[in-house]
């Protein structure tokens, strides 16, 4: 038996408990995770690669937006025609990933899966069917990134196409080419070709979700292709990570404890004190309200402002009713809402709020608001992992041991 030597004791590199203690931030709050090119974050501005986001979401179209996120500059008319053109034409989707979202119907039906969960399956499927899956190069991880963004929004319309019982929309060619990312995605979805102003909100809503720095699901992404593992592995875990009601999956809770509220106070309730005391109750019993509250933003989130406004245009315009109310008296109570909000908590909106009134008017089946995000910021994943591989470093923080002291098996 050969007896093994302790190897040379090596300098302690690793920082004492109490300057662990010291640097120590819950949830990572206010740390430094990494460096990024992508987009800046601050109190008063939202830059996505040097332009602020309410000039984006003004003069700029998604597809400009996403080639300026994924090739790293604002695209000339002939670099924009040719990547709507590749976008156009990876649409469609492999036979095995539109075999697995047509058999995902029961499970969707019995509630055991919701469309977050057969997005991120799917998007595992698509990695299987992807020559480059394998190959973290930047030439195949461009190539990657624009299958997921035009093949992502073909599996939501499949989807919902599915969860309505008809037949699949554009099975051939993944939609009308002739459509925007953003008319394509709703005419897939419910088979009608939208009007200029829909699809226009839909597609600066897509403008306002596509990037946000190091949020949960970005860094998620990040963390993945940081073990030098591929793009769609680490997407499927970028959509796990926004599926949780405290990120993206808020823009559906918030539409929902919106309709509660309706259930409640009624539409004669709305502007009275009935919303005042359903939100007294909410604070009593320390319930978050979805859709409020930022971990970066104190002031308020750049994006918020920018929805509301549109949605609440389009929502003028809209004759019927939705849910039981006419779309103005949505955008009416979510006001209400709002200022009880900032008055009672100083606590401001974040984007999923108006998102929420703004894609409930549009008649868009909430459990698909999520993976309607997931639509746009695979442009922002994608840039951050193509920036992770292009300079990479693994990613592994160290964490403060609160567990029992050391004792012995047989003692
Ligand atoms: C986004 C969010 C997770 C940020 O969380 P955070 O930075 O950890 O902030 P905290 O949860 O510690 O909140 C700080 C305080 O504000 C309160 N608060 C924050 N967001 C709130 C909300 N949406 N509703 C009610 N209270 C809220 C907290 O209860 C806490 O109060 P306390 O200090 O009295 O305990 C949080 O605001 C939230 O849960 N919002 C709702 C979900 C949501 O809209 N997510 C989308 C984000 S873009």
């Amino acid at each position: 038996m050969t007896t093994q030597t302790s190897p040379a004791a090596k300098p302690a590199s690793k920082p004492h408990d109490a300057e662990k203690a010291a640097a120590f931030a819950k949830g990572l709050e206010g740390v430094i995770g990494g460096q990024t090119a992508v987009c800046s974050i601050e109190q008063d501005k939202l830059i996505y690669r040097g332009y602020e986001i309410h000039d984006l979401a003004e003069h700029a179209t998604f597809e400009e937006v996403a080639f300026l996120l994924l090739e790293g500059h604002k695209p000339d008319s002939r670099e924009l025609e040719r990547f709507k053109a590749e976008i156009v034409a990876e649409r469609a989707l492999h036979p095995a990933v539109t075999s697995f979202v047509e058999s995902s119907g029961a499970w969707l039906a019995s509630g055991r899966a919701v469309p977050m969960d057969v997005l991120r399956t799917a998007v595992s499927i698509l990695g299987h069917t992807d020559p480059d899956c394998q190959d973290n190069s930047a030439a195949a991880n461009l190539r990657k990134s624009k299958r997921l963004l035009a093949k992502i929004p073909t599996i939501v319309g499949h989807m919902q196409n599915v969860i309505d019982g008809r037949a699949l929309i554009g099975r051939e060619l993944g939609g009308d080419p002739t459509l925007s990312h953003a008319a394509n995605l709703l005419y897939m979805m419910t088979g009608r070709k939208p009007g200029k102003e829909e699809a226009r909100v839909m597609d600066v809503s897509l403008i306002l979700y596509a990037e946000h720095e190091f949020n949960a699901s970005t860094f998620t992404t990040r963390v993945i292709s940081g073990t030098l593992s591929d793009m769609h592995s680490a997407v499927a875990g970028g959509i796990g990570a926004l599926k949780g009601p405290l990120h993206g999956g808020a823009n559906e809770m918030a539409m929902e404890m919106l309709k509660e509220i309706y259930a409640s106070v009624g539409e004669k309730g709305i502007g009275t004190g009935a919303v005042d005391e359903w939100m007294q109750k909410a604070f009593d019993t320390k319930r978050k309200l979805m859709g409020f509250g930022h971990r970066v933003y104190k002031n308020g989130d750049h994006r918020a402002g920018i929805l509301m406004g549109l949605g609440k245009k389009m929502a003028a315009t809209l004759p019927g009713t939705f849910g039981g109310l006419p779309a103005p008296k949505w955008f009416e109570l979510g006001e209400q809402v709002q200022k009880i909000m900032l008055t009672k908590k100083n606590i401001h909106p974040n984007v999923d709020f108006p998102c929420g009134m703004t894609y409930f008017t549009m008649k868009i089946p909430v459990p698909q608001y999520t993976p309607i995000f997931v639509a746009s910021r695979i442009t922002g994943w994608c840039a951050h992992i193509m920036e992770q591989h292009g300079d990479n470093r693994l990613i592994r923080p160290l964490s403060i041991y609160t567990g029992p002291a050391e004792r012995k098996w047989n003692g």
